[in-house]
């Protein structure tokens, strides 16, 4: 393997950057110089290629310092895009000439779903191995455990919930906090536990929207009624639920004014401010280990592959590492779109839980 190329896709995830890094040094240790393609797949058929390696006193390939400082940093130091021309066959050629132009022969790609699909159409098309890393705070990509970001995401969802149930608890207040995810519930699901919120809404257990507005407004009445001495009142919801915050926070004001309530409802939609800040141990420590086996794999020749963080399956490849395994991307994306639409036994087993669950949480 003369050189590799490594780029960052889609919506960046905390932990891109500690993959950059692994992927950049494991790289060197066997060799092998690494060049960094900017602006996702984009710069894959630009040619924006930039050097993450120089040459040592030793003529070896050496990291660069700033792959060292910026890989437990949020964000991603190569940029990224989201990029419909790599759907087209024409751009998948631009990408082959320039990778054959700067004598790439290997290519890592980490980002979610839609990444995965890029490599999978690329793969077909050239002898050149390319190996995906799972990077998505949405957690909705098949074979995996965890994507990196997904920790980084959890921990700043429950500081923020934290905080708002500080000013909740000083009002007497219900709050709605709208987490991202897109089609997934995974954010929503995993951080109502973690903040013991009172309920919780997900795409993936069905509803309508008049289901979505009765189960907050029973939610909060039976919380505040009388008898109870709850101060506070926190129901997590996924933006994948199509009714938005602010008219889940009227309507549902409403039907309480309506039975003679007066509580207290307030909407926050946290947005991107999940998506952002420093990578969390679990990221950086996953990110290295992804990084190691991507490496190898492509050092092995495999080629449209994805490590995923699974253990006890009997399918993918083993790698050097007990956790992780290479799958077939093929695989990875109709489990991925099983995952979204609620026929994969991960999401019957998630949404199981956390019906057995919303007893708990209400009380
Ligand atoms: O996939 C990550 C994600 O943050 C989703 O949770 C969200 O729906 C989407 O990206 C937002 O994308 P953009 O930043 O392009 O608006």
């Amino acid at each position: 393997m003369t050189a590799i190329a490594v780029l960052t896709s889609g919506g960046d995830a905390p932990g891109m950057n500690a993959a950059i890094r692994a992927v950049t040094k494991v790289a060197a240790s066997h060799g092998i110089p690494t060049w960094g393609v900017e602006r996702g797949f984009d710069g894959l058929i630009d040619g924006e290629f930039r050097p993450l390696t120089r040459r040592s006193k030793s003529g070896a390939p050496a990291p660069l310092h700033e792959i060292e400082i910026q890989g437990g940093e949020g964000g991603t130091m190569l940029g990224s895009s989201r990029c419909p021309r790599f759907f087209e066959r024409e751009s998948r050629a631009m990408a082959v000439e320039q990778l054959e132009e700067y004598s790439i022969t290997g290519v890592v790609v980490i980002g979610g779903n839609g990444s995965m699909a890029g490599i999978h159409a690329f793969a077909g098309e050239t002898d050149i191995p390319i190996v995906g890393i799972p990077a998505s705070i949405d957690n909705d990509i098949g074979l995996t455990r965890e994507a990196l970001g997904v920790d980084s995401a959890l921990n700043t969802i429950v500081k923020a919930c934290d905080n708002i149930s500080d000013t909740a608890r000083s009002h007497h207040r219900a709050f709605i906090v709208e987490v991202m995810g897109r089609r997934s519930g995974y954010l929503a699901m995993a951080a109502a536990v973690a903040t013991a919120a009172d309920a919780v809404l997900m795409p993936e257990v069905p509803h309508t929207r008049d289901d979505v507005i009765d189960s907050v407004v029973n939610c909060i009445e039976s919380s505040f009624d009388e008898g109870r001495d709850k101060t506070r009142v926190l129901i997590i919801k996924a933006e994948g639920i199509d009714v938005p915050t602010h008219e889940i926070v009227e309507e549902a004001t409403r039907k309480m004014e309506a039975h003679g309530k007066d509580y207290e409802l307030r909407g926050a939609v946290l947005g991107h401010v999940v998506r952002g800040g420093d990578a969390s141990y679990r990221d950086r420590f996953l990110a290295g280990r992804f990084g190691r086996v991507a490496v190898e794999g492509l050092l092995a020749g495999t080629t449209d592959v994805m490590a995923g963080w699974n253990i006890g399956v009997d399918i993918g490849i083993t790698t050097t590492d007990d956790w992780i395994r290479l799958f077939d991307i093929g695989d990875v994306l109709v489990e991925t779109e099983a995952l979204l639409d609620g026929t994969s036994p991960v999401s019957i087993d998630r949404v199981a839980r956390m019906e057995a669950i919303q007893g708990v949480l209400a009380l």
